[in-house]
């Protein structure tokens, strides 16, 4: 299976694996594709123990990292970031916050809990240049940046460095103004998709942006799980695709066991395209979260960044809880996915995942070459 994207990443197959998890990345680079690491939630110190991990495992197969630079977020003080935007947390929200963990009987947790100001400096422009140094210091492939345009210090730094700049957008507005800002590579993401997303389905924005694109490649994301599918994204004029969802259904994927559980009895109905969890709307899987936060009365969720940096030491007690079976913690587990959850059936290594939708699609389209005549 050769397109455009062969040549622009070096990988054999056009398809690219998005994960937080460095053990899926290493295996869809080895597979043939391009693995690409969520790196938002890693220190810069953590990132480059990660990226220096996955090296050792893909020996000079190409990989890829993603950022994620919002265009539009709560501001704080460039001075003091952390302290200045938790102080715009109203206490209503705290005590709502505590009060859902009452009711729900959720256990305080057995760890100190994780700062959350990692994750505020990341999604901030002052903390951009600490991860693309060491981004920049890897021999990375392909560097892509979610939520808004890529900062020119993004875009001129990858050039510099002969890497490939890519953007995720949900509308062809966005993919004019990426192209503008000198993009190589487009990735558009539909409805369907998990995490962030617009609410254009990716059967109706794919041809769209191919449109615009004029000779940049774009990949189709978004309810991409299988070779079916994937055929389906290269009929619509992609050059590849981008699949987040379907890698929480691998071994390697360290999202916790209770939510997997939940992923594999989940059908295509159970998610919801809602901001409760990151102050901009995001798919996820829908839970008694959800539920709490729509009650009439309950307060509107913060923006980006003051939500997560409100509800991640309850997500990491929630988590623990539900790991050990906790009723309550099950009833509210929850994390990002999209509408293909519904086919996940089994827990399988990266590795099977990547070759059976590279060689499913292959032969998919085989088969719809003997029906053109
Ligand atoms: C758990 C999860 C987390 C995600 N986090 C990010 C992120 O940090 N940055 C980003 O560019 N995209 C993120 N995405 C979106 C993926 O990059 C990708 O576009 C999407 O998963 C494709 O649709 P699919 O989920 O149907 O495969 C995330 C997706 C999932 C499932």
């Amino acid at each position: 299976m050769r397109t455009a994207l062969n040549d622009l990443l070096g990988i054999e197959a056009p398809l690219v694996g998005f994960n937080r998890s460095p053990g899926v990345v290493a295996e869809v680079s080895r597979a043939g594709g391009l693995g690409v690491l969520a790196a938002t939630a890693y220190t810069p110190a953590e990132l480059d123990a990660q990226l220096t991990w996955i090296e050792r495992q893909v020996q000079g197969r190409p990989y890829g990292v993603d950022l994620l630079v919002p265009g539009k977020k709560a501001a704080g003080d460039p001075r003091d970031l952390v302290a200045s935007l938790r102080a715009q947390i109203p206490d209503e929200h705290v005590r709502f916050v505590e009060g859902l963990l009452e009711r729900y009987d959720i256990p305080p947790a057995s760890r100190p809990p994780t700062s959350n100001g990692e994750l505020a400096v990341n999604l901030d422009p002052s903390g951009v240049p600490a991860l693309l140094d060491v981004v920049f210091a890897h021999p990375i492939a392909l560097v892509a940046n979610a939520l808004g345009t890529p900062p020119p210090t993004l875009v001129d730094r990858g050039h510099a460095a002969g890497v490939v700049v890519a953007s995720l957008v949900g509308k062809p507005e966005h993919a004019v103004r990426q192209l503008d800002a000198g993009v190589d590579l487009l990735v558009a993401q539909g409805t369907e998709a998990g995490g962030h997303t617009g609410t254009i389905a990716t059967m109706i924005l794919t041809p769209e942006i191919v449109d615009i694109a004029g000779d940049v490649p774009v990949l189709a994301a978004g309810g991409i799980a299988s070779g079916r599918q994937m055929a389906a994204a290269l009929a619509l004029g992609a050059a590849g695709v981008w699949c987040g969802s379907v890698w929480l259904s691998t071994h390697e994927d360290i999202t916790p066991l209770s939510v997997k559980r939940k992923f594999l009895a989940a059908t295509s109905s159970d998610t919801l395209r809602s901001p409760l969890r990151t102050g901009k709307p995001a798919r996820q899987l829908r839970s008694a979260w959800h539920d709490e936060w729509e009650r009439p009365g309950s307060p509107a969720p913060l923006p980006m960044p003051l939500q997560p940096m409100l509800i991640g030491e309850a997500w990491e007690r929630i988590d623990e809880a539900a790991d050990r079976g906790h009723p309550g913690a099950t009833a509210l587990e929850s994390f990002f996915i999209g509408q293909v959850v519904g086919a996940f059936a089994e827990l399988r290594p990266a590795a099977e995942v990547a070759g059976r939708i590279i060689d499913d699609c292959a032969r998919r389209l085989r088969e719809l070459g003997t029906l053109g005549g």
